[in-house]
């Protein structure tokens, strides 16, 4: 029997990219993986909810000693690798060194353009508008010690139109980049650490 890489996904909103990613697990697209854990750094999110929904369970991180309280969780459900999915806190050095290879974010540019610290969710694309670029996207990357400068696994480009809003744009790089990409990043990695595991 195929034995399945163990996920934990990390949340702090919506969970749009959560759900992509359960979705993925529910058509078998992602096939070498299990969602089996999900935490949030911010009580009362939706994300939680599509969590419940889809049978995972989900916990909220305490607002100090985070990281403890992280760790206890990813041991207990024996997490193999770890997917923040519109994540807002960040790791220190010494978790992400604990996670060589094995943190996956998603990040709704085309990183090294509109990346770093403070630069997340519709800051981004009002970023990307007020440079006025024709062209953005999305990316997933590893997550090391340096926020958005890990390995960059996948990325795809989505047009900027005429008239777009940092809502517009940023719902357009959802559908067009990030459902796609993160649960594509997320077989891949599963598919590599099954063959290990
Ligand atoms: C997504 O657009 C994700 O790329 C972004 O936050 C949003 C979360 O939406 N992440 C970052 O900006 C990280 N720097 P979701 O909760 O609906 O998935």
């Amino acid at each position: 029997m195929l034995k399945k890489a163990r996920i934990a996904v990390l949340v702090s909103g919506g969970g749009t990219n959560l759900q992509a990613l359960l979705d993925a697990q529910r058509s078998g697209a992602l096939a070498h993986g299990e969602i089996v854990l999900t935490v949030s750094s911010r009580p009362g999110v939706y994300a939680l909810e599509r969590a419940e929904r889809a049978g995972v369970p989900g916990f909220v991180l305490p607002a100090e000693d985070g990281e403890a309280a992280l760790e206890e969780l990813l041991a207990r459900f024996e997490i193999d690798f770890i997917i923040l999915a519109g994540f807002l806190r960040i790791l220190s050095p010494a978790f992400t060194a604990r996670w060589p290879r094995r943190i996956l974010n998603i990040h709704p540019s085309l990183i090294p353009s509109f990346c770093g610290k403070g630069m997340y969710g519709l800051r981004v694309h009002e970023a990307a508008l007020a440079r006025g670029v024709k062209v953005t996207g999305a990316t997933v990357h590893f997550v090391n010690e340096i926020p958005d400068g890990g390995e960059i696994l996948l990325q795809k480009a989505v047009e900027v139109l005429p008239g777009d809003t940092p809502e517009t744009l940023q719902r357009r790089v959802m559908e067009q980049a990030e459902w796609l990409l993160l649960p594509q990043a997320a077989e891949q990695l599963s598919r590599a650490v099954a063959q290990e595991v």
